[in-house]
């Protein structure tokens, strides 16, 4: 691990004045001017075929806490835990410094989420200076020759729906969710080109309405699929208010991709769990946006919603970390029996996930045939150790130049994450940051995996699909 580069970025070694994404870098601002917001947008595309966004990604409850969310309250184990969900690592009071730390890395794009129950903590109350702070922080990035990448929904929700019994299974939580996220399209608009709706409904529908796990903690396949239903009809129309509202914009969904390997290759029934889980899990989404139909269901029949979604996806967000396996035997919906094993000799991370570059290809390959452009919007390991964490970035980066020399139209690669935050079931522990965290002192200091990524993403010819130049010996070595 290094200690925090003094020097600003067009200073360090290896950079020069213009980012990944071929954006002039301005010097930072002065803290106390006015953020620019009106500046005319520039005129490429945001994710041009020919080119490579290389960024970080983080999302708002993670960073900043959120004392009005539905996770504020959500199994709180203690006064530490209690305290990290109100202000996470401390991003909402050194949002300046952070930003700084993205400009460092020299990067062409940073994703972050806006919060939901921060811009609206009661029913009708819109906080506009919260909503002033994400302008900011676009306009703050556009203005370094960073692209901002904004997702509307990560995950949580204001408490004052929960306890008005809303939740995406209802109508109501939906035109509450459009009715926030067109108002923030609308201010982010002048400064904002790349847009994620929502982040894993595949997730969300599982871990808060199939399994019970995360907020609003249902149980149940028919909840599960009504709120899938509900989060991809969002997404069809912030779709068409992004575009009606922001000339050139691109929009996308992230979707987490877990490959699912049966325990026992000779078992019938391992493969149909593994089968199973993986239509349930990976294919319900990516079969969504090709036929418009949403099914989640056990046996061949059962619920389908119809939904215009068809064309309604400029790319398509590949979350990535991990796969899994399955064993039909410990099998069943409510707890669907796959598990973590390191069966390929890379070892497991610290939240136990096996290392497998090989499945990033798979998930790849598969969510290559919806045909839209893919962008690697999460992908990283919680390592304490810097070595592991660079072997997996460089393992898996090896594996978005081969998918990338094969055709497949990846567009970019975002790491998870800019700082060591809270993990959603796990809370502070695991250390997927660039930036390691002191959890006591909420110091940030640069890592070693900071300098590797900024590295490949300095590396011009890494743009050039197939080759990643100097870099792919190491590359293809670990
Ligand atoms: C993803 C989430 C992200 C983070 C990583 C580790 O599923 O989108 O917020 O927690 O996992």
């Amino acid at each position: 691990m290094t200690t925090t580069s003094e020097s600003p970025p067009s200073e360090r070694p290896g950079t020069d004045t213009s980012t990944p994404g071929g954006l002039p870098v301005d010097e930072p601002l002065p803290r106390d001017e006015p953020l620019p917001r009106d500046e005319p947008l520039p005129r490429d595309e945001p994710l041009p075929r020919d080119g490579f966004l290389w960024g970080v990604a983080t999302s708002a409850f993670q960073t900043e806490g959120a004392p009005t969310s539905d996770w504020a309250q959500w199994k709180v184990v203690d006064a530490a835990d209690q305290a990290v969900r109100l202000r996470g690592v401390g991003h909402h009071e050194r949002t300046a410094d952070d930003l700084d730390l993205v400009s460092e890395l020299g990067l062409g794009g940073y994703r972050f989420s806006v919060s939901w129950s921060r811009v609206v903590p009661r029913r009708g109350e819109w906080v506009q200076d919260e909503v002033d702070r994400y302008a900011d922080i676009a306009a703050t990035l556009r203005r370094r020759g960073i692209e901002p990448v904004v997702t509307l929904h990560h995950f949580t929700a204001p408490a004052w729906l929960a306890e008005e019994g809303l939740d995406w299974t209802k109508e109501a939580f939906l035109e509450e969710f459009v009715a926030f996220a067109t108002r923030m399209v609308k201010e982010l608009c002048g400064t904002v080109r790349i847009w994620l709706t929502l982040n894993e409904p595949n997730v969300h529908a599982a871990g808060g309405y199939l399994a019970g796990m995360t907020p609003p903690g249902k149980f149940g396949l028919r909840a599960a699929h009504r709120a899938l239903t509900n989060m991809l009809r969002a997404h069809a129309r912030l779709y068409t208010v992004i575009h009606g509202s922001c000339p050139g914009a691109m929009v996308g969904i992230t979707h987490n991709m877990l490959p699912f390997h049966p325990d026992r290759p000779g078992s019938f029934l391992d493969r149909w769990a593994a089968a199973l889980l993986d239509r349930l899990y990976n294919r319900s989404v990516l079969e969504a946006f090709r036929t418009g139909r949403v099914t989640l269901r056990l046996l061949p029949f059962g619920r389908i919603a119809a939904l215009p979604l068809v064309g309604r996806l400029d790319f398509l967000g590949v979350n990535y970390y991990t796969r899994a396996h399955v064993n039909f035997t410990e099998f069943h919906p409510r707890r669907p029996g796959y598990f973590w094993e390191d069966r390929s000799g890379r070892g497991l991370t610290e939240t136990g996930w096996e290392v497998s570059p090989e499945g990033f290809a798979d998930v790849l390959l598969t969510a290559s045939s919806l045909g839209v452009p893919l962008v690697v919007t999460e992908n990283g390991a919680a390592e304490t150790d810097d070595d592991r964490k660079i072997t997996y970035m460089r393992s898996h980066l090896e594996v978005v130049r081969r998918c990338r020399a094969a055709g497949l139209d990846i567009r970019g690669y975002f790491w998870w994450s800019l700082l060591d935050n809270y993990e959603w079931l796990i809370g502070l522990g695991p250390r997927f940051g660039l930036y390691h965290v002191d959890f006591t002192t909420l110091e940030r200091t640069r890592t070693a995996a900071a300098d590797e990524l900024a590295a490949h993403a300095a590396d011009r010819s890494a743009t050039i699909p197939g080759d990643m130049g100097e870099r792919s010996s190491t590359l293809t070595d670990s």
